[in-house]
């Protein structure tokens, strides 16, 4: 063997093992990305654990329309608390309903007037249509003015909301407001905006809840889960 061909040899030799080790380092480096990976979702997993909220609110209550833009949408989608969240909007509020026993077609008084049925009754066909992010920001910016449209919001916020539109054509106000009465009913709400946390409604203490809700909500998982949330 020549001087060179066995350098030549050598080479391929020290190619070769330059090789095999990007070959172990790179399996290496893919197992820890992969064992990485596996602990990151499941903390992630663990920490999302949800905490039930109801919302119970009406489309003209000034009340409601502040602490839907700002406590709930602050706490929601600026602290990113919804994926901590099990939301559930109810857009009623204070309601009479009265169904004639001749016909059996009801008739509601919403607390504001018949603008207010209207309005709750756009919303509750974004809840039914929309996922809970989508719903608490077409909400929000239907609330942040009297006159905001839907399609001025959906426009705003790309959104499809045709679904929205055909279920608040195709169907009567009570129809549509019918599941969220029931719900509102149930509680026999004295204040709007009511919230329910982990399906428990504390009536006293509601106008507390509302003006200091995130110290609340923090607080209310805290004590179910035992994890302090960012932001908290
Ligand atoms: C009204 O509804 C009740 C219960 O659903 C039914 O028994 C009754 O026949 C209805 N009356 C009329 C006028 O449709
Ligand atoms: C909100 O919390 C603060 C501090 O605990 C308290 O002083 C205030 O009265 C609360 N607001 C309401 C409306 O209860
Ligand atoms: C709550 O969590 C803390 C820290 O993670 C832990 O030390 C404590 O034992 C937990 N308490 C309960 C009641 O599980």
């Amino acid at each position: 063997m020549s001087v060179k061909a066995a350098k030549r040899k050598m080479s391929t030799k020290n190619y070769m093992a330059v090789l095999s080790m990007f070959y172990i380092l790179s399996v290496t480096l893919h197992a820890t990305k992969t064992t990485a990976f596996h602990v990151e979702s499941s903390q992630e997993a663990s920490s999302a654990e949800q905490l039930r909220l109801g919302v119970y609110y009406e489309t003209l209550c000034p009340d409601s329309r502040s602490f839907m833009r700002n406590s709930l949408y602050d706490g929601m989608i600026l602290n990113e608390w919804l994926k901590y969240t099990e939301l559930e909007l109810i857009p009623y509020g204070k309601v009479t309903s009265w169904t004639d026993p001749d016909t059996n077609i009801t008739t509601l008084f919403c607390q504001h007037g018949r603008t207010e049925c209207e309005l709750n009754a756009l919303h509750a066909c974004i809840v039914e249509h929309h996922d809970v992010r989508d719903q608490l920001k077409l909400i929000s910016c239907l609330l942040s003015g009297h006159t905001t449209t839907l399609d001025e919001c959906a426009k705003d916020l790309v959104l499809d909301v045709s679904a929205v539109k055909e279920c608040k054509a195709a169907r009567s106000i009570p129809d549509i407001l019918k599941k969220y009465g029931e719900k509102t009913d149930a509680l026999d709400i004295s204040f709007v905006p009511s919230v329910t946390f982990d399906g428990k409604f504390d009536r006293w203490r509601q106008r507390y809840f509302i003006y200091n809700f995130s110290v609340v909500f923090c607080r209310e998982y805290k004590a179910k889960f035992n994890v302090t949330l960012p932001q908290c």
